[in-house]
């Protein structure tokens, strides 16, 4: 039920979903794992296209290169695909963290089935009332030995914050734009961390929001900190299905057509 990309880059310790729970087996089918060539996990993700990977613009850390061929065999349930291309949101600001989206093009199509699916995604501009359930998920990293560990799969319910709530003095003091939201327990405890960058907040099926920042894991005063998908959609579709795109893929880039 994993999909995992890996990505050439630095190795670097993260922490994972708290007060979470292990979810049933093959329950999200989009989430996407970006392994370090190591096989080193480092962000979250969803799968939006059969050739594209949404996730943090965070998440873009270097030195990568796409070099090695290695994985590209399916293993039980699991998919494996190189990137081609990152397309980080031009307006992201890694001091403000606004923004804080970017889309990965995969070198060869993802094969839908039963086990991986197409992540559902908000309308442009939809919006959340504070005290909805939303739930995101995240993995942690098992080992810091080199080669492919076993991951774990968590997840933890959440509800909404208000923007409000979260801007203010007592809060995140004025951080938090429109491109963010909030979401977190009022007695703490649960929350997504560091090595969850990236992935998937599911709000009514739809990933609603990326984990993007935060002030320490679980803090009741500090939630965290969402990319606002729907604030991107138009974006996304546009990337997606850009004349650049497709320019790509005609081009005879792919290593493999589907
Ligand atoms: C990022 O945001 C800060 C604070 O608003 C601003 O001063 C800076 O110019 C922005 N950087 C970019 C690259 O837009
Ligand atoms: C808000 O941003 C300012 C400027 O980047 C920073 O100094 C401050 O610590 C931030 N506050 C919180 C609560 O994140
Ligand atoms: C958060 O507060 C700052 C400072 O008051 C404000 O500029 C900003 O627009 C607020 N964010 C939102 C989403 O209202």
């Amino acid at each position: 039920h994993t999909l995992l990309i890996r990505l050439l880059c630095l190795d670097f310790v993260q922490g994972r979903i708290v007060g979470g729970y292990t979810p049933s087996p093959n329950s999200i089918k989009y989430i996407v794992s970006l392994q370090s060539s190591k096989g080193q996990h480092f962000c979250g993700g969803s799968l939006v296209h059969k050739y594209w990977v949404l996730t943090a613009a965070h998440c873009n850390i270097g030195p990568w290169v796409s070099r090695t061929p290695e994985l590209s065999a399916y293993e039980g349930t699991e998919q494996y695909s190189k990137p081609l291309s990152l397309v980080p949101h031009p307006q992201y600001n890694s001091s403000t963290t606004n923004a804080d989206i970017m889309l990965i093009k995969l070198s060869a199509p993802i094969e839908l089935n039963r086990y991986v699916s197409l992540a559902p995604l908000p309308k442009q501009n939809a919006g959340l009332l504070a005290g909805r359930m939303c739930r995101v998920s995240g993995w942690g990293s098992t080992s810091h030995s080199g080669g492919l560990t076993p991951l774990t799969l968590r997840t933890v319910r959440l509800p909404i914050v208000s923007t409000s709530k979260c801007n203010s003095s007592n809060s995140f003091s004025g951080n938090i734009t429109t491109n963010m939201i909030c979401a977190g327990s009022s007695t703490g405890g649960k929350d997504a961390c560091k090595g969850d960058s990236g992935g998937p907040l599911v709000c009514d099926g739809r990933v609603y929001g990326l984990v993007s920042w935060g002030n320490g894991c679980g803090d009741p005063r500090f939630p965290g900190v969402y990319t606002a998908v729907s604030r991107f959609r138009r974006w996304i579709d546009q990337t997606i299905y850009s004349p650049f795109s497709r320019c790509l893929k005609s081009a005879g880039l792919f290593s493999r057509e589907d």
